[in-house]
C-alpha cells in the first residue's frame, strides 16, 4: 500500500510515517505542505490513501482535501488534527475516511488503517526471490537487485553492472538472508541466462549439493513466475533443463547405490528441497521395482517438480491430505484450505501447459494425494490409481 503523510511538524511527520512503515509495511510518501502534495498526487498520483495535517504554512489540508474531492481518483483522507473534523465545514459536506486527534495518533491511525483494508493490493508479487547462491555464480549483474526488509518493502542494493562477489555472499549469509529480489519485468532476462547457465552445468559434473541448489532455486523460480506471469517458454525451458540436471544427480546416486540425504531446509524453502526429495525418493522405489527406463525416471522427477508449485503457502506443502488438513485447519485462512484442495489439479492444469509433456505426468501429479481407502482430495477410489501414482504416493508419504 502506498501512502502520501502530509505534515509540516517533522517529528510528528516521522512518527506517522514510522508507525505506517512498521505497522503496515506501507510504501510512505513525505510531505511537507498541502501544496506539496497536490503537487505530488498530480505527478504520481497512485496513491492508496493520504494522511494530512490541517494548519499548514503553504497550503492546508483543506486545500488538498478540495484538490482530492474535485479529482477522478477520491484517494481516502485521514485528517490529523488538535480540533475536530467537524469544526471545518468542508469535512462535514464531505465526510472523510477518518478523524486522528493530536498529539496521540499512534493507536487511531493503527485502527484506521485497519479498518480501511488496504492491504489487498499485495506489492510483493512485483519482485521474484533468487536464491544468493544462485546470484554469486553470476558474479556480474544484469539485472538491479533488491533486499526485502518486510514483507511488502524493497529496497535496491545492487545495480545492473555492479558485481556481487563471494564477500556479499558471506555478508548476507551472515545475516540469514537468502533471497534476494528481482523486479518482474527482470524476471524473463534473468530466466533466460539462468537457463543457459544451467545448460552449461548439464554439461559438466556438478557436485550434488551444487545440483541441489541450482534446482530448488529453480523450483521457486518456476512457482513465483508461473503465479505472475503464467507458465512461459522461459519458465517452462527452465523446468526441462533443471528436470535434467536433477535427474543427471539422481541417476547418479542410484548407479552408486547411494542413500539419497534428505535434508529439510528452512520453511521458505520447503516446497522445493521436498519436490527434489520427492523426485529422488520416487525414482529409489521404482528402480527397486525394476522399473529403470528413462521415460519412467523422467516421468516421476517431473511430477515431483511440479506437483506442489501452485501451493501459496509453503507450509502447506507439509500437509499429508485431508486427514491432515482437518487437524490443522486452524492453521490455514479459507483461501488457503480452497487453494490446497485445488492444488492437485491446478498443478497437473500447469504441467499439460509445457510442450511435449510426456503421458502419465498429468495424472501423477492429479493424484498424488489419493488413498487407497477413497479418502484422497479427489476421493478416486482404489482402482482408477495408475502404478506410476502409486509409487509416486508412497515416496511422497515418506
Ligand atoms: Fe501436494
Ligand atoms: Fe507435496
Amino acid at each position: 500500500m502506498r501512502i502520501l503523510v502530509v505534515e509540516d511538524e517533522e517529528d510528528l511527520r516521522e512518527l506517522i510515517c514510522f508507525t505506517l512503515e512498521s505497522q503496515f509495511n506501507a510504501d510512505v510518501v513525505q510531505a511537507s505542505s498541502g501544496n506539496q502534495a497536490i503537487r505530488l498526487l498530480d505527478e504520481s498520483g497512485d496513491f492508496d490513501c493520504i494522511v494530512s495535517d490541517y494548519s499548514m504554512p503553504d497550503g492546508t489540508g483543506e486545500d488538498l482535501y478540495r484538490h482530492v474531492i474535485g479529482s477522478r481518483q477520491r484517494v481516502p483522507f485521514i485528517l490529523v488534527s488538535a480540533h475536530s473534523a467537524d469544526t471545518y465545514q468542508i469535512f462535514r459536506q464531505h465526510p472523510i475516511a477518518g478523524f486522528i486527534p493530536k498529539p496521540d495518533i499512534f493507536k487511531p491511525l493503527k485502527r484506521i488503517i485497519e479498518s480501511l483494508n488496504l492491504g489487498a493490493q499485495e506489492p510483493s508479487s512485483r519482485y521474484c526471490r533468487v536464491k544468493t547462491n544462485v546470484i554469486l555464480k553470476y558474479g556480474l549483474l544484469a539485472q538491479d537487485l533488491y533486499i526485502r526488509l518486510s514483507e511488502g518493502k524493497y529496497v535496491k542494493i545492487f545495480r545492473r553492472g555492479d558485481v556481487f562477489d563471494l564477500h556479499d555472499f558471506e555478508r548476507f549469509k551472515a545475516k540469514t538472508v537468502e533471497h534476494l529480489y528481482l523486479k518482474s519485468q527482470d524476471c524473463e532476462e534473468f530466466l533466460e541466462s539462468l537457463n543457459k547457465n544451467i545448460a552449461k552445468a548439464l554439461e559438466g559434473d556438478p557436485s550434488a549439493d551444487e545440483v541441489s541448489a541450482i534446482v530448488s532455486s529453480s523450483i521457486e523460480l518456476v512457482s513465483d513466475i508461473s503465479k505472475r506471469l503464467g507458465f512461459t517458454n522461459q519458465v517452462q525451458e527452465l523446468t526441462r533443463v533443471s528436470v535434467n540436471l536433477a535427474l543427471k544427480s539422481i541417476l547418479k546416486n542410484l548407479e552408486q547405490n547411494k542413500a539419497f540425504d534428505v535434508h529439510i531446509a528452512d520453511k521458505q524453502g520447503y516446497v522445493a528441497t521436498h519436490s527434489i526429495a520427492l523426485a529422488h525418493v520416487a525414482c529409489g522405489i521404482a528402480s527397486l521395482l525394476g522399473w529403470t527406463s528413462g521415460p519412467t525416471f523422467l516421468k516421476l522427477s517431473l511430477a515431483a517438480f511440479l506437483h506442489d508449485v501452485t501451493l501459496d503457502n509453503p507450509e502447506m506443502a507439509l500437509l499429508q491430505g485431508i486427514e491432515d488438513l482437518e487437524l490443522q485447519r486452524h492453521r490455514f485462512n479459507d483461501a488457503e484450505v480452497k487453494d490446497y484442495l485445488g492444488h492437485t489439479l491446478a498443478a497437473a492444469k500447469l504441467a499439460k501447459e509445457l510442450k511435449d509433456l510426456p503421458p502419465d505426468v498429468e495424472t501423477i501429479i492429479q493424484q498424488h494425494h489419493e488413498r487407497p481407502d477413497g479418502n484422497g482430495i479427489l476421493r478416486l477410489d482404489n482402482a482408477q490409481i495408475t502404478p506410476l501414482s502409486a509409487v509416486f504416493i508412497v515416496a511422497h508419504e515418506l
